[in-house]
């Protein structure tokens, strides 16, 4: 098999981490990933956003449960508002991937092929990573847009397609759950 196949198949969410910093020169591989992934009519709107440090993604997880609580029928309500949540799982990197969605009528399958991307470098780099999906939920928040604003330097307008959370795993890296998807095949 070769590595990209082998790199495909090993590629698992991870929810325990290590708190050990995954070097910045492997952090920017990761974002170099994401950003060659492909986007519709190449308009590549995507940005990324990286948080490095703990008391910042402290405050993302905090900012996050604020905003989900303020707000009426927030599917992650019970979620997030559970005391055990938190943005990272415990990893020492944070990613926000969003897009200027004015250019595009595909950015949340363009920042979906970035994460995808991120995923497949961090995990040859034998970085774990997990897709974390709840701050698009509260992205029209006013509270919220300002601190991505005013602490994260979060580009105003764009919005949140997905995020996630990268470092060594703490343990193994998960087995992968049975295939459900198929194929059929005309030939
Ligand atoms: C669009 C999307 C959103 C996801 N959101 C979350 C999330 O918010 N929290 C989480 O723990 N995992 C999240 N995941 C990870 C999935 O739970 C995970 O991919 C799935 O259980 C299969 O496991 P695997 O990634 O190890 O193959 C998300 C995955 C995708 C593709």
């Amino acid at each position: 098999m070769n590595e990209v196949m082998q790199t495909i198949k090993q590629r698992r969410s991870v929810r325990k981490y290590q708190a050990r910093q995954i070097p910045q020169e492997e952090c920017r591989n990761i974002v170099e990933a994401g950003l060659y992934g492909p986007t519709g009519m190449n308009r590549q709107p995507v940005h990324i956003t990286v948080v490095r440090n703990k008391e910042l993604i402290d405050r993302v997880t905090l900012e996050l449960k604020a905003a989900v609580a303020r707000m009426s029928g927030n599917p992650y309500k019970d979620y997030v508002g559970s005391g055990t949540y938190s943005v990272n799982f415990g990893a020492p990197t944070f990613m926000i991937v969003s897009a200027d969605v004015s250019r595009t009528g595909t950015a949340e399958p363009d920042c979906a092929c970035a994460l995808e991307n991120m995923f497949l470098a961090a995990r040859s780099l034998e970085i774990g990573s997990c897709w974390v999906h709840q701050l698009g939920s509260v992205g029209g928040d006013a509270g919220f847009q300002a601190f991505l604003q005013k602490e994260l330097a979060f580009p105003a307008g764009n919005v949140i397609f997905g995020c996630a959370a990268f470092g060594y795993p703490e343990g193994d890296f998960p087995k992968a759950p049975p295939r459900r998807g198929g194929s059929n095949w005309v030939e």
